[in-house]
């Protein structure tokens, strides 16, 4: 062994941009995954007052970026919120624009506070409100505009470390500063959103949902329609997955998104997935177990759930539901054969 440590044959070997395997293999062939990012929560009601400092101190140019980026801390370069996907928290000010763009990101928001702005994606008008999901799924132009009097924060959801991964990342600028509004508001909302009635003369295009907005209401309305009449999951209550009406799968290529009620007391069974998470707490408290670490939630807050990390659900209080959104890689992975998903403990 001594004699192979200092075998010259080493050096040469990485002179010639080469290495060899049996020293790298056990780190390149786990037996189980290991993910870089740490499970993790970003308190909300920390990190507001930061987004309005700076929404008070940025200047004009500055301000088409303001978004607090939610970086794990053991993901920070490059920066991502858990792998492939980056979260951030975006605040925008009464009368303020954003230069109308796209990438081949595929992005979401979610809506935490505020109303009366409009995003306009290829030429459609979406309305925001709290609780609403709004799609911008890659390449399609997207700018916003803000006609109320408070600011608005969303939550931004986007699948840009996967796609610099792959190292096929586009940006464009549009040629105006912002888009015309080509056909009527919130049209494809109100085309699409009953889901299972779909408008059969429009095409079936790309892989991303037609759908510009998820509306809070819809999403309430579906929560109420199922009341206790239903059992659940019992990893993640009554779990409801936001969908792309043409195919019945998940919203983005990339991404799912999904929003569960947890009853009161609900103790949710521990699951893994190789799938990695991103949580946003609509309303309620509780907390998440992720490994052997507990992460008390609060409303608004957003958690890290790192692929492979066995995670439970807690809804502590005994009177009051808990609604959480969740996001996640999981088309990815059962697009590349990588989806496993268990319930630790379980003999199934
Ligand atoms: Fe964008």
């Amino acid at each position: 062994m001594s004699a192979a440590k200092t075998d010259p044959a080493y050096d040469a070997l990485a002179g010639l941009d080469s290495a060899p395997l049996w020293r790298y293999f056990g780190d390149l062939f786990l037996r189980e995954p290991r993910s870089a990012a740490r499970p993790h929560r970003w308190e909300y009601a920390a990190l507001r007052p930061l987004a309005l400092h700076f929404a008070d101190t940025l200047s004009l140019e500055e301000a088409e970026r303001r978004v607090l980026m939610l970086i794990n801390p053991g993901m920070q370069d490059p920066p991502a919120t858990v792998n492939s996907l980056f979260a951030g928290l975006q605040i925008i000010l009464p009368g303020e624009t954003a230069q109308a763009h796209r990438h081949t990101a595929n992005a979401f928001r979610f809506i935490i506070e505020g109303e009366s702005a409009y995003t306009t994606v290829n030429g459609e008008r979406v309305h925001m409100n709290p609780g609403d999901l709004l799609m911008t799924p890659g390449m399609h132009w997207h700018d916003h505009y803000h006609e109320g009097d408070r600011p608005m924060i969303w939550l931004d959801g986007l699948d840009f470390p996967l796609t610099n991964s792959f190292e096929a990342g586009f940006f464009e600028l549009f040629g105006d500063r912002s888009q015309k509004s080509l056909v009527p508001d919130d049209l494809s909302s109100r085309q699409f959103i009953h889901g299972r009635l779909n408008p059969a003369w429009l095409p079936a295009a790309g892989p991303a949902s037609p759908v510009g907005n998820y509306p809070w209401q819809e999403t309430a309305r579906a929560f109420a329609a199922i009341a206790d009449d239903a059992e659940g999951s019992e990893s993640e209550g009554i779990v409801l997955e936001y969908t792309n009406p043409w195919t019945g799968g998940p919203v983005l290529p990339t991404i799912d998104c999904k929003i569960s009620r947890l009853r009161p007391r609900f103790h949710g069974r521990a699951r893994r997935t190789t799938a990695s998470t991103i949580v946003h707490v609509v309303h309620g408290e509780g907390y998440m177990e992720i490994g052997d670490e507990r992460f008390d939630f609060a409303p608004k807050d957003v958690i890290a759930v790192p692929g492979w990390q066995p995670h439970r659900f807690v809804n502590t209080s005994a009177g009051e539901d808990a609604v959480l959104f969740a996001c996640s890689n999981r088309p990815a992975l059962q697009a590349l054969g990588l989806l496993r998903e268990d319930l630790p403990g379980s003999d199934a």
